[in-house]
Parts: structure tokens; sequence; C-alpha cells
């Protein structure tokens, strides 16, 4: 019995492959580093779901279509009840989609994840959604429309560096709980939902929310040893470091380290969290000699968010707007295998004579 999975395979794919021993992410092919800096959202949608909808579009005409149900997607806003924090808005908004195997639903997923997202941000804000705009791209329409103003190009490729960074990662378990639905067949929408509610667990897809804290908590590089020694000694865990599978620095955290850097460091926030960086690895190589703890994805991806406004409630949500692509594609490759996935469980309670 292996209760995190760790040995076992469950799926062959040819989506992505996460080698955590080398610190390697390819997907379809590609490095993640080659995709982070040369591709845009609409680029990795039609990467990941090729040869997995019939009739799927080239780039230009799916960018099309991904503009055209952002705008048909809006309605869904004011159908949402009050008091929803910002990942089970777009968890309740998503779960209004008309729910079947189709590129329309793939295409109304990843429309409705900035559409909500930013709408959810701008509710809690007391400010009504922006309606999107479907001429412009995914993701410098996701920036206007938290902001109403359209973004600076840099800013847009920041984020779509950020998405194509995130759109698959091997069977993680948001990816494999998706998986296990879409093999009910439930639809793609349902995988999307189940996706979402595991991504927002504080060890998955939680943890760049929490990095800021850990940053704001620390406040100054003289207080960096003192207050990580403090946290460690009580057991706590450091947000944005260590990982499952990876046995070396997170690739992911690099090609994310690339795109920050090219965004301006007006208040020094940036080397203030390389400093804090330096001092954690330090302490946990300390702690846990056998056990490499390398910076993961989430740290780079709370500092790239943070430069580019958007606020550290909307984290998950905006994570789960690149996944949704991997998940999506994970589903229909789940559903060509054509397996109902269905493990075993070994009885340790009483037997009915005990009982
Ligand atoms: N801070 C402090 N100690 C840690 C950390 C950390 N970030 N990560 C692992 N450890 C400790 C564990 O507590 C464990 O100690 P123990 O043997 O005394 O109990 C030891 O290091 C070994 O742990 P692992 O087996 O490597 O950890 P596991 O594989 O169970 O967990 C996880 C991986 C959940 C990511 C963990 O490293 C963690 O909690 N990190 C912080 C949260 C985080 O950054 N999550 C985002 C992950 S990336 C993603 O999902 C997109």
């Amino acid at each position: 019995m292996d209760s995190g999975l760790e040995n076992i395979v469950a799926a062959e794919t040819i989506l992505s492959d996460v080698d955590g021993q080398n610190g390697r992410l390819v997907i379809r092919g590609w490095p993640v580093e080659t995709l982070a800096a040369s591709m845009a959202f609409e680029d990795a949608a039609h990467l990941l779901w090729d040869g997995f909808f019939e009739g799927l579009p080239d780039v230009p005409e799916l960018g099309a279509r991904i503009g055209a149900a952002r705008e048909e997607v809006l309605a869904l806003v004011a159908e949402l009840p009050a008091g929803l924090d910002v990942v089970s808005f777009l968890r309740a908004g998503w779960a209004l989609l008309p729910d079947d195997e189709s590129l329309e639903a793939a295409i109304r997923l990843a429309a409705a994840g900035p559409v909500l997202t930013a709408a959810a941000v701008r509710r809690g804000r007391g400010q009504a959604p922006i309606a999107p705009d479907k001429d412009i791209s995914q993701s410098a329409d996701f920036l206007r429309m938290l902001t109403g103003k359209v973004p600076d190009p840099a800013e847009a490729r920041a984020l779509d560096a950020y998405l194509v960074t995130v759109c698959d990662h091997g069977l993680n378990a948001s990816t494999f709980a998706s998986r296990v639905v879409a093999s009910t067949r439930a639809g793609l929408v349902s995988a999307a939902v189940a996706g979402i509610s595991a991504l927002k667990g504080p060890l998955h897809g939680g943890a760049p929310g929490p990095v800021l804290d850990m940053l704001d908590a620390i406040g100054t590089p003289q207080n960096a040893e003192t207050w990580i020694d403090g946290a460690l000694a009580r057991g706590e865990r450091l947000m944005g470091f260590g990982h499952r599978v990876y046995r070396v620095r997170d690739p992911r955290a690099d090609a994310l380290k690339v795109a920050v850097a090219r965004l301006p460091d007006t208040s020094g926030r940036i080397a203030f969290a390389e400093h804090i960086e330096g001092a954690v690895l330090g302490r946990l190589a300390r702690k846990y000699p056998q056990r490499r703890l390398e910076t993961n994805v989430e740290f780079y991806t709370a500092l790239l968010l943070e430069a580019l406004g958007l606020p550290r409630e909307a984290f998950t949500s905006v994570f789960a707007c690149g996944r949704v692509l991997g998940w999506t594609a994970h589903a229909r490759e789940q559903i060509a295998e054509g397996r109902l996935v269905r493990p075993q469980s070994v009885y340790r309670g009483p037997v009915p004579e005990a009982a």
C-alpha cells in the first residue's frame, strides 16, 4: 500500500513528462522553458488539444473562438451568489456550463476562467464586472477585465509565460482527479470542476498566496533567519519549497524567474524575495540533509502575479486558468483510453463478528 501513490503508474500520456531527478518538464516534446519564452495561452491550448478534438482549428481561429466564448460566458457572473471566495466563484461558474466532452465545452472552460476570475476580484472590491473584448488575446483581456485598461504588452506577455508554464504537469493531484472523473464519462466540465477542487488545497495550488504572506511576515532581510528557524521549529512548511516529484529545482521556477526579471522591480520586492529564497534553501538543506528541498513553481508564481497587480486571493484561480488546458486534454486522453478508473482498497476495519 502506497498512500500517496508515489510509485504507482496510473496513466500513459503523450501530454507531458515530469522528470523529477533531472528537473526537466517536457510538454508535447517541448521543454517548458522554451514554451514559456515563446508561446501565448492560445498556442498552448492548440498544443495540448491537438489530436484530442476532431476539427480543432488553427491557432488564430481557436483564439477567435476562445475570445467569442469569453463574451458568451459573461452572463454566468450574474447567476453566482455573493460571498464566494475567488476560487469558489470560478468553480461555481464553471459548474454552470453545459457539460459534455466536446471542443466547445473545452473552449468555454478556457474562456470562462479569466472572465469569472476577474469578475470575482472586482465583486470583492464592490466593482461591476468589465465585459470581455473578444478581439484581444486572452492574457491581455484577463488583465483588462481586472483593471479596465488594456495592459502593456510586456505585462500580457508575462501572464502568457505564467499560464503556459503551468498548463500541464504530468499526473499531479488535480489532473488525476480530472482523469478519474472523465473516466466515468461525466463530461469535461465535471472533470475541470474536480480538477479545481483538488487544486485549491494549500499543498497543491493554494501555496502562492501564502508565499506572499510569508514574505510579509518576515518583513526585512535581517529578520529572515530567526523567522525561518522559528517556523521550522514549530514544524511548519515553508510555502513555495519542496515538491513530491522534483528532487532538484522545479524547472518552472526558473522559467518564471526569467519572466519576473523582465518586469520592473520598483519596490525591491523581487530582490527581497530572492534573499529570502536563499535563506530558506540554506535552512532546509541543514534540517533535511538527506532530502533535497528546492524552490517550487509557487514561489515565482507569487512574485509574478503580484507584480502584475493580481491580488493574492486570486492566485489559485489564475493557476486554474492555465491548468484547465491540461485537465481538458487529459480528460480527453482518458476518455480515449475507454476504461473506468477504479483502484482497490485494503479493508482494515473490524470483522462482522467483532463489530
Ligand atoms: N517546508 C518545511 N519542511 C518541508 C517542506 C517545506 N516546504 N517540504 C517538505 N518538508 C519536510 C516534510 O515535512 C518532511 O519532513 P518530516 O520527514 O520531518 O515529516 C520532509 O521535508 C520530506 O517531505 P517530502 O516527502 O519531500 O514532502 P511531500 O512529498 O510529502 O510534500 C509538498 C510535498 C506537499 C509540496 C511539500 O513539500 C510542501 O508542503 N511544500 C509547501 C507547500 C507548497 O509549496 N506547495 C506547492 C507545491 S507545487 C504544486 O503543487 C503546484
